[in-house]
């Protein structure tokens, strides 16, 4: 029988952040109660932007660098000690300050001490991901869980991003901040099905839930995700690595009318997306493909055409999803949810359904936009549903999986 009681260690390290978070549960109550007590973000943003992409090796290498640093520090507020991000300052260690129990200062390393005494599982991405980003965080994983002897939890990086619109119930949560000692709740009734939309770097995709942990995907891309499409348009259009925000920054200066963009699939009455045609639209736009001769084109009035149409592709089919399966909740969730513009979009096209056809309205979440991108929290959140499930493995039993579905 799970605790009632419990805390995760998540780790997440499937593309180019490396991830840790702790995160505290009370399943006892009447709501799944949770308490953020770390979440630690070593962004590779620096290291891949020289390149306009992720280099699957830099990746994985940057991943080894960082994973003890980012777990150590997550670890941290067991300390009571300050710390900044990635540099632990380490000087009181007399002082101890969970459940009444002392470290004593001749402990060298407090690190495993707080493992020992307050981690009752490790949760971890086991895919879809860079396979070689992948095995870092599972092996780190492995071997923390064989000394330690804890279960393991293997979480899916699809969950992680649903999961983390959870924390969205206090939009004051912030990111890499561990002492904020945030906390939100699961409600344990009325809020199934959920329809989530995650669109990412990887995946746009339309999820049903019926139920914690029961995803059935009734829509895809048949091509390029929406996020892959922000990143191809943002090398298009020269505005630099990561792609998203760029062309988000320069869209607010251009003008969303000035071109009109093609929308493929959103007549079509399936729950699918389409975004390669769209990206090479703006390709054409911006030169003649066969010569190779540039074409004059106003960049910001194309990025803001460009992240309209995105929008609008986005909501139709979300819309068409939640009028085919009456959810109670819409998760929209993913990198690409950081999109300002996409949630002004989103949320107030869903708010208007219950004016027209409709007498229900769905409750609308998206994680606080720090949250979006990846992070490892989420996976704490996915782990602990599922630790309060029994659903945990020995270490030997858990493997990446770098194309791994829900
Ligand atoms: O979920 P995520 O961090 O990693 C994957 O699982 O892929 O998503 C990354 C994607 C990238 O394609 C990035 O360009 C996009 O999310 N993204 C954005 C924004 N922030 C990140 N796209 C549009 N607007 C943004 N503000
Ligand atoms: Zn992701």
């Amino acid at each position: 029988m799970a605790k009632n009681n419990f805390r995760i260690l998540a780790i997440e390290t499937s593309c180019d952040e490396t991830a840790v978070a702790v995160l505290e549960c009370d399943k006892s109550k009447n709501n799944f109660e949770m308490r953020v007590i770390s979440n630690i973000v070593a962004s590779q943003i620096e290291i891949h932007k020289k390149w306009g992409g992720i280099y699957p090796e830099m990746a994985s290498r940057a991943h080894l660098e960082s994973l003890i640093p980012a777990i150590r520090e997550s670890l941290t507020p067991f300390l009571g000690v300050k710390s900044e991000k990635l540099k632990v300052k380490s000087g009181d260690r007399k002082t101890l300050i969970h459940n009444g129990r002392t470290i004593p200062s001749h402990w060298r390393s407090p690190t495993s001490l707080i493992i020992q005494n307050f981690i009752d599982a490790i949760a971890v991405t086991t895919g879809p991901g860079l396979i070689g980003s992948l095995l870092m965080g599972v092996e780190a994983v492995q071997i923390l869980a064989a000394y330690f002897d804890r279960p393991v939890i293997s979480v899916n990086h699809l969950e992680g991003h649903i999961y983390s619109a959870f924390s969205a119930v206090n939009q004051k949560l912030k990111i890499k901040n561990q002492n904020d000692n945030v906390k939100f709740k699961i409600p344990k009734a009325g809020i199934f099905p959920i329809l989530a939309l995650i669109v990412s770097g990887g995946h746009t995709s339309l999820v049903l839930m019926r139920d914690h942990l029961k995803y059935e995907t009734v829509g895809q891309t048949v091509d390029d995700a929406a996020g892959e499409a922000f990143d191809k348009v943002a090398r298009i259009l020269d505005l630099g690595y990561p792609g998203g925000p760029e062309v988000e920054k320069a869209a607010k200066s251009g003008n969303e009318k000035a071109y009109n963009l093609p929308m493929a699939m959103v007549g079509r009455d399936n729950l699918d997306f389409s975004f390669s045609g769209l990206k090479t639209a703006v390709l054409y736009l911006t030169k003649d493909v066969k010569s190779g001769r540039a074409k004059k084109f106003n960049k910001v009035d194309l990025a803001a055409s460009f992240q309209k149409t995105v929008a609008e592709i986005l909501t139709q089919k979300t819309i068409r999803a939640i009028k085919r399966y009456k959810p109670k909740t819409v998760i929209l969730a993913g990198g690409v949810s950081a999109n300002q513009y996409l949630r002004d979009h989103f949320a107030p096209a869903i708010s208007n359904l219950q004016l027209s056809t409709f007498n229900f309205q769905p409750n609308f979440l998206a994680p606080p936009k720090n949250l979006s991108t990846d992070n490892a929290l989420g996976i704490a959140i996915a782990g602990a549903v599922k630790f309060s499930q029994n659903k945990t493995f020995h270490w030997s039993k858990i493997e990446a999986d770098a194309s791994s579905v829900l």
